[in-house]
């Protein structure tokens, strides 16, 4: 490999939009960042430069270049600075953390997330998703975002901690301020250049929600150490996990670990769950079959995890949803030395953005990418289009941990749900996808529930 402070070589800039001359790409990226990371796509191709003087990077809009990146050259990056912000929240857990310490943490969790393992929370998912519903009724008019994620978090809580969180209420609101601390430093100009240690309000408030969920966090991992009682759940897990050289987990790793499954755990999926309502609710002949699914694989009782092999088209529905509205709209990734992709020198400390939101959309692998189209999924469309044309997990070392988790439940979710109300978007609402931690309806997503 060529090191280019050593070599000299001039940098090869691949083509990009034309930055202000002191914020860069800020101004143009800052009030609509889907619609800027697209254009950069149309308009400049496969990968794109993007030139500031705070903030310079790659985009990268091919599944090979992508590739690269997330697998084949993974080492040779870490992730990206805007997520060290979600360090002061979320430690060094399994999101945040890099290298050796990562690898270790991994290898210790992943039991917890197998397969044969998460089987066993369906029936959590399904019990909380039928509470919820007794509080819906026929006529109501709900906030369908806010439920979803109300009912995520309380899975999240349950699987994770057993009976023990009993303030799933106070936890969201901390998970909230969280997330809005980190959207609003990543697309406010003045915010992305004030430090973080700074004491406005905004800062502040992120502090004392930290603060607040270690004073609830904390007791719980005490408690259950003194009993040393298995209760079948994530923490007990994580609690008897121990490293080739017998070593468990500190309080504090414990603590960073939860955080991180809290937020990483209940927002995603939420917000998966709030656009395919949105989505059926704009497509009733999607919503049509989806019925027909479950009322010949379930016929109106309750769905367990055995029941998920056959429910096909709502797997479908799901990946679709998650092709059009992914949680996760973006990737970001920092060079740690220098090196080459797609071609071009890349330095250490440049940065590479892959956007979900572009490559799902991408007309070269999916006909008619505007259309939500859940047939396209039968068969084996997934295995013909490159991994990285659809990517809504990530892929290589560091794909999500909780992928089968969050497929499980949004599938159960659904088919709980759908098989007992129908969801009517209320009209003169704007719908717009907002770029939070996670990709969320803006405003909310109010509906008409309406009894089956
Ligand atoms: C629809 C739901 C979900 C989506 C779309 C999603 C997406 C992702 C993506 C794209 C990443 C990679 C981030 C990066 O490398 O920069 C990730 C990582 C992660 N996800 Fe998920 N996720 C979902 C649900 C979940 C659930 C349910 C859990 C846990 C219960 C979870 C826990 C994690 C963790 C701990 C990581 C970090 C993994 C590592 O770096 O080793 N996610 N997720």
């Amino acid at each position: 490999m060529v090191s280019l402070s050593k070599a000299k070589i001039a940098p090869n800039y691949p083509p990009g939009p034309k930055p202000h001359w002191l914020l860069g790409i800020l101004p143009e990226y800052a009030p609509d960042p889907i619609g800027f990371v697209s254009r950069c796509a149309k308009d400049y191709g496969d990968i794109v430069y993007w030139k500031g003087s705070l903030f310079s990077a790659y985009q990268l809009n091919h599944p090979d270049y992508i590739e690269e990146v997330l697998v084949k050259k993974n080492s040779l990056f870490c992730k990206q600075q805007s997520l060290q912000i979600l360090r002061r929240m979320f430690g060094n857990g399994l999101l945040t953390s890099e290298g050796q310490f990562w690898q270790r943490q991994r290898r210790l969790m992943q039991p917890a997330f197998h397969r044969d393992r998460i089987f066993s929370y369906g029936e959590v998912m399904v019990d909380y998703t039928n509470r919820l519903l007794t509080n819906w009724s026929d006529g109501k008019v709900l906030d369908v975002d806010e439920e979803m994620m109300h009912v995520t978090l309380e899975i999240v809580a349950k699987t994770l901690f057993g009976a023990e969180v009993t303030d799933v209420e106070t936890i969201g609101k901390i998970m909230q301020v969280s997330v809005e601390y980190f959207e609003s430093r990543n697309t406010n100009l003045l915010l992305f250049m004030i430090p973080d240690w700074v004491p406005l309000p905004h800062n502040l408030r992120f502090q004392k929600a930290a603060k607040q969920f270690d004073e609830i966090i904390y007791p719980i991992i005490q408690q259950r150490r003194e009993s040393g009682e298995d209760k079948g759940d994530l923490l007990s897990m994580l609690l008897q996990m121990r490293d080739e050289d017998g070593n468990g987990m500190s309080d504090k790793q414990l603590r960073d670990e939860a955080v991180t499954l809290f937020i990483a755990g209940h927002e995603t999926t939420a917000s998966a769950l709030s656009w395919a309502w949105y989505l059926l609710s704009q497509h009733p002949e999607v919503e049509q079959k989806l019925l027909a699914e479950l009322q010949t694989v379930l016929g109106g009782r309750t769905p367990t995890f055995t029941d998920l092999p056959q429910l096909t088209y709502t797997d479908r529905v799901v990946m679709e949803v998650m092709r059009l509205y992914p949680s996760v709209w973006a990737t970001a990734r920092q060079a740690l030395q220098d090196c080459e992709i797609a071609g071009y020198p890349v330095r250490a400390g440049d940065n590479i953005i892959m956007s979900q939101w572009v490559m799902h959309r991408d007309p070269r692998y999916f006909d008619q990418p505007e259309v939500f189209n859940p047939d396209r999924w039968e068969g084996d469309f997934a295995k013909k289009i490159p991994y990285f044309a659809y990517f809504p997990f990530n892929g290589g070392p560091r794909i999500c941990i909780g992928q089968s988790f969050a497929k499980m439940e949004a599938v159960l979710l659904l088919a709980t749900i759908a098989q007992k109300f129908r969801l009517t978007l209320v009209p003169d609402q704007e719908i717009i996808p907002w770029t939070a931690f996670t990709l969320r309806p803006k405003y909310g997503l109010k509906m008409l529930l309406n009894q089956r």
